[in-house]
């Protein structure tokens, strides 16, 4: 449940990557509650890892707890501890991870998931510094910093009565809020060479031959809705299903389910299989092909560099054309290149 890793390396340099580096600088030296939010595998444990280690509590305990993980009793005396014989079955006195993180630094990840009662007690150790063990009587102190991470909107469930906005208050006296990975495009390529990298060393291969420029753009275009852990996984299986080793990754294995038997949850019977010919009822006819042509491609042009922050090359690996190509393209469309103010 805890894990001390200092050393992990954290890849990434795009601008609101970095940005949110600088705030993670600033907050750490702190000795007050920092939530970390952000979507499904953008890296929020291994920044909240990184708000310790950068802290003046760095040489001290670092302890994380998945709270979705555990039933109520069991994140209750996982906490906070328990004496012995307070209820069936606790032979021995635990001591809870609150004061394992004395000193240090206690991570409460996927906090959004604790119940009522228990942000209650959390609270209170917030509040006084003090705890009492389950079954217990007498009160400890600690001292100890929390970092809480989730990827759930915890004002709206403040809203909802799901979260305590007392306690809201406390744990997030300053948030950091990771991008997600389709919102730093220039870190795609880096850390996809680095996972690949880890395998390559992880199998024992004497090299990795790189992408090749299909699954470069393929890796570029995809939009990551899990993120750097999905990045992980797809480059991962790509190199270790590679069958020539020697060879450089043309296909991205991004589904793990992908197969020509892959189970479906509701196989329409064959006679309600849509029709392909009744997909042109979709469109306006008649049309002028070549002016519809030209405007998918201004539109797809325009996008590629919003979503590539208007970093051209970036821009042109997203459209799998050369910087040159791209550059006639803006102009045959006269596009606005400028980044806007913000
Ligand atoms: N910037 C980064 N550099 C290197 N590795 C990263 C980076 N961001 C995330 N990772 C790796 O991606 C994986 C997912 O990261 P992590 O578990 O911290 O995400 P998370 O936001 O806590 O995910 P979840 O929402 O699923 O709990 C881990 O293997 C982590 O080491
Ligand atoms: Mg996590």
């Amino acid at each position: 449940m805890s894990s001390d890793r200092p050393t992990q390396h954290i890849i990434g340099e795009a601008p609101a990557f970095l940005e949110m580096l600088e705030h993670v600088s600033r907050a750490a030296p702190l000795n007050k509650s920092v939530l970390v939010v952000g979507e499904r595998g953008t890296g929020k444990e291994l920044i909240a890892s990184r708000l310790h280690f950068l802290s003046k509590r760095w040489e001290q305990p670092l302890v994380k707890v998945n709270c979705a993980a555990l039933t109520e009793s069991i994140l209750e005396s996982e906490l906070f501890g328990h004496e012995a014989g307070a209820f069936t079955g606790a032979a021995r006195t635990h001591i809870g991870h609150f004061e394992r993180a004395d000193g240090g630094t206690l991570v409460l990840d996927e906090l959004a998931m604790i119940s009522l009662r228990m942000q209650e007690k959390i609270l209170r150790v917030i509040e006084y510094g003090e705890l009492q063990r389950v079954g217990g009587s007498e009160t400890i102190s600690v001292d100890v910093r929390i970092a809480g991470s989730t990827n759930s909107d915890l004002q709206a469930l403040t809203k909802e009565g799901r979260f305590r906005e007392d306690l809201l208050d406390r744990l997030a006296f300053d948030v950091i809020t990771i991008p997600p990975l389709r919102e730093r495009v220039e870190d795609i390529l880096p850390l996809a060479y680095a996972f690949a990298m880890n395998m390559v060393s992880e199998l024992d291969l004497p090299l990795f031959p790189g992408f090749g420029v299909r699954a470069s753009s393929a890796l570029l275009r995809h939009d990551w809705p899990g993120n750097v852990r999905e990045l992980k996984n797809a480059v991962e299986r790509s190199v270790y299903r590679l069958k020539d080793k020697s060879r450089q990754i043309t296909e991205i294995a991004f589904d793990p389910f992908d197969s020509p038997y892959r189970l479906r949850e509701s196989r329409r019977p064959v006679s309600e299989a849509p029709d392909p010919a009744a997909a042109g009822h979709r469109h306006v006819l008649p049309v002028n092909l070549s002016d519809r042509m030209k405007s998918l491609e201004k539109d797809l042009v325009d996008a590629a560099l919003r979503r590539a922050k208007f970093n051209q090359r970036v821009a042109a690996d997203l459209l799998g054309l050369t910087y040159h190509q791209l550059r006639g393209k803006i102009r045959k469309h006269e596009l606005d290149v400028r980044k806007p103010a913000s």
